[in-house]
Parts: C-alpha cells; structure tokens; sequence
C-alpha cells in the first residue's frame, strides 16, 4: 500500500500538463474532484460528437476513455438530443412518489435485461447512491450488518461506497463506517497468493473469502459486494469459478451477494451486464454510467423478488428527491434503444477482441508493459519497471516525485488522444461506437507512447 502514502497528489489524472495557466477565467471558483486544487489546469471542451471533443481553440481530441468509462454510445448522439429537447419541454421531473410513462418503462425494459430473477428496479442518481442504497437494503433484509468487498475495488465516494472500497480514496473517508472485512481477488499481475495454478489461486482465494466470514463471524455478514469485472482498480476479469464460489459463501453463510456493474455493464465489457458473462446470479446489481451513456446523471438497483417483497410490509430502506428523474429515465430508455438499434453490445465484443489483439501485439514489442488485460471494449495495460521482478514502473518514477499516469496522459494528450491513467495502469474504455479509424489511431499512438515510456525501465 506504499503507493498509497501519499494523497498530495492527483488520484485520477487528468488536466494539461502542469504549470500551464488555466485557460478559463473562473478565478479559481470551481473545486474538482480528487486532486490538489491549484495544481490543476484543466482542458475546456465545448463539443463533442461520438468519439471525438472539440476544446474551446477548435483542436479535436479522441476520447478512448469514454468520459469516465461512461459516453458508451458517444457523444452528441442525435436520438438523446431529440429526446432531451422533447423531455424539456414536456415533463422533466415529478416529485418521487408520483408515477411517469418513462419510469414504468424503463423499469420493465431494464429487468428484461437484467440476469435471472432480478425483475425489480430503484433508480438513483449514480453509482455511489446506487451502492449506499444496496449496503442498506442488504443489512435490512438479513439483520445483519457487516459487508465483505475486495482490496481491489473503488465502489464510491459516499460514505459507505467509501468504507466498503479497496481504492486509496476510501483513506479520505476514515474513520470508516465500521464493520467491513476486504479479501484479495485471484487472477491480479502481482498475486499475492503464490500458487502455481490459477485453479489453485481461486481456491486459495476463496479459502481466504470462507476464513474471514469465520473470523467475522458468519451470522453477522450481510453481504459480499464485488465487481464481476473489476474495473478503476486495475481491470481484472475475473475467473468464473471464483464469482461462482462467492455465490455459494453467500448461499452458504446467507447473505447477499451484491454485484457492483457500475462500470461493467451496458455492453462495456461485451456484454449488456457482465453476469451474464459467467452465469452468475447475484441478489442485487447496482449500476450507472452506461445506463444514460452520461447523458444525464443516473443509476439503478435490481433486486429479486424475495427482496423486493421484504419491503411488502415495512418501508424502503431508501428514497431521493430525484429518484427515478423522469428527463432521466427518458434518456435511459432512448439509451437502451440506440444499444440494440446499433447493435452495440456485440461490436464491443467483437471490436474488443481487435483490441486486446493489438493491445498484446504492442505488450510483445515492450518491455515496460507487464501485462495487457481487457473484456470488449475496456482494456488496461499494466506497466513494469521490470518484466521479471514484476515491479511497480509507477513507484519507481515516484521516487524522483513523477508520476507515471501523468506522463502517460500527457504524452497522448499531445498527440490528441484522452484517455485515463493512473499508477501502473493505462485505460483504453472507448465509446462502444468509435469508429474504427479513430480506435486505430488511438493504438498507433499508445505503440509510440509506450516506445518513449521503454526508457524508464530497469
Ligand atoms: C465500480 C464502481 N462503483 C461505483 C462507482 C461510483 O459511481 P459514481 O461516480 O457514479 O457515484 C464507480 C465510479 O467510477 C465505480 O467504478
């Protein structure tokens, strides 16, 4: 957790290269998330349209980074600027506890989606609502209070998405909400298990899993929250046989399972939830960001039935002033209509597959990638200083006070591509619609980058 220490600095990336000046005269009013304030110079956009954003001196940018692996039908698409015009001047919003069209809808078409009995739907603002409402409804349903998560994790910025995360943010939240046991998922570049198999790595794995309920005591764990396909932590498609022993821990002990496809559903990982994926069935799904592809602020909750009817005779645990927006949920449905429409879940799939391909075909030139990992249109590349050793490149720079994710941002920024990077990793996650010419660009630029970033290694 070295990396860690030190929080001076930016944990997302992002911005123009240090010491330039703003470029908007705002006078320093605005406050943005998770980086020293001064420090960051931010770019300004003013248009965007699939791929592509237009700052405000007319040079355009590729984003492969989709907003924040979220725009996953692309900017500026005409059928939600349509719905949006039309949503503006019809009905925007009703108080919650009054019935739209939209949300009706939206609810039937988004449980025919959702992996086997989850047929019941609460929208919330984002992912981080989406996960604090999923943390309450879990330790209603069971009376229990504690939760299980992953090291490698980020769930929110909430107080209790915060307690429950792996990801350095969670140290801004201390002291955390009590009660929160973490295990190390298998499969990761540095296991931290020492097996010689990865069937024997998922059996560790999930001995270590079964150990902690035994060490938390078992009747007082409410659920398991993890990402079927873990993703601002490092990318890690995780083996089946794992997500599947976690199903049986949960039936076993009975708690929940909690799957968070904040990032990983809605065709992001090749599929429209990455459950389906592995057959899995967890008792609750929160997810947001490609649910209105970032054209509106949204999220959601599936939950079974046997969950759902827990609230029969008692209260929802949980409720927004603009829960189930109804602007919001129009853009949701139109959202899920360009999905099928342009059949973008199977282009991430397929083009995916592309991308892993040349993504590995770089990795067998270089030798500061260790690894290249990825499920459809969502990819990382894991650097090292040292192929053989496995060692961190991002710490090795840090020792000189350079961050690698900064280099790596600023180097494709120059050559007109964004993406996000941070540590060891660089993110390719870019609109399911991206047209091909745009993606390979973005790879010729990557191969040059990484050439440059071959200096660095041991
Ligand atoms: C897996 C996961 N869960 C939850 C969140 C929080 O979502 P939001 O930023 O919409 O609150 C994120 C954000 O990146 C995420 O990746």
């Amino acid at each position: 957790m070295k990396e860690y220490a030190d929080l001076n600095m930016s944990l997302l990336g992002g911005g123009l290269p240090p010491n330039k000046p703003r470029e908007l005269d705002d006078d320093g009013h605005v406050v943005y998330g998770w980086r020293p304030q001064p420090k960051f110079t931010p770019l300004t956009f003013t248009r965007g349209e699939n791929s592509r954003l237009w700052d405000r001196d007319g040079r355009c940018f590729i984003d492969i980074g989709a907003g924040q692996m979220s725009v996953n039908i692309g900017y500026g698409h005409p059928k939600i600027q349509n719905v949006m015009r039309r949503g503006a001047s019809e009905l925007t919003y009703v108080a919650p506890y009054f019935a739209t069209e939209a949300r009706s809808l939206l609810a039937r078409r988004v449980a025919a989606r959702l992996p086997g009995d989850l047929n019941y739907v609460f929208f919330c603002n984002g992912g981080s609502d989406a996960i604090e409402t999923a943390l309450k409804v879990a330790r209603a349903y069971t009376g229990r209070t504690k939760i299980i998560a992953a090291w490698q994790s980020y769930h929110g910025a909430t107080a209790g998405a915060s307690a429950i995360s792996g990801d350095a943010r969670r140290l801004m939240a201390e002291p955390l909400i009590p009660g929160v046991g973490r295990f190390h998922v298998p499969g990761q570049y540095r296991s931290p298990f020492g097996a010689t198999s990865m069937d024997e790595e998922v059996a560790m794995a999930l001995e270590a899993v079964d150990n902690l309920f035994k060490l938390e005591g078992p009747n007082s764990v409410a659920a398991i929250v993890i990402e079927p396909i873990i993703g601002g932590s490092g990318l890690y498609v995780l083996p089946s046989k794992f997500l599947h022993g976690l199903r049986s821990i949960c039936n076993k002990y009975g708690c929940l399972l909690i799957a968070d496809e904040t990032i990983c559903a809605w065709g992001r990982c090749g599929e429209w939830f990455s459950s389906h994926r592995y057959g899995l069935v967890p008792d609750i799904i929160t997810t947001a960001k490609g649910v209105t592809s970032g054209y509106m602020p949204f999220g959601l909750v599936g939950m079974n039935e046997n969950i759902r009817d827990f609230f029969n005779d008692r209260a929802f645990v949980g409720g927004l002033t603009t829960e189930g927006h109804a602007l919001a949920c129009s853009v949701a449905l139109a959202n899920m209509e360009v999905y099928e429409e342009e059949a973008l879940i199977e282009r991430s799939s397929k083009l995916g597959e592309y991308l892993l391909n040349r993504l590995n075909e770089i990795f067998s030139r270089h030798s500061c990638i260790g690894e290249v990992r990825g499920s459809g249109l969502y990819a990382v590349i894991e650097f090292t200083a040292d192929r053989g050793r496995k060692s961190s490149l991002a710490a090795k720079l840090q020792k000189n006070s350079n961050s690698l994710g900064d280099l790596v941002y600023s180097l494709l920024l120059e050559r007109g591509i964004i993406t996000m990077a941070k540590n060891d990793f660089l993110f390719v996650a870019p609109p399911l619609t991206i047209p091909e010419v745009d993606l390979d660009y973005a790879i010729k630029s990557i191969d040059e980058v990484v050439t440059d970033i071959d200096q660095y290694v041991d």
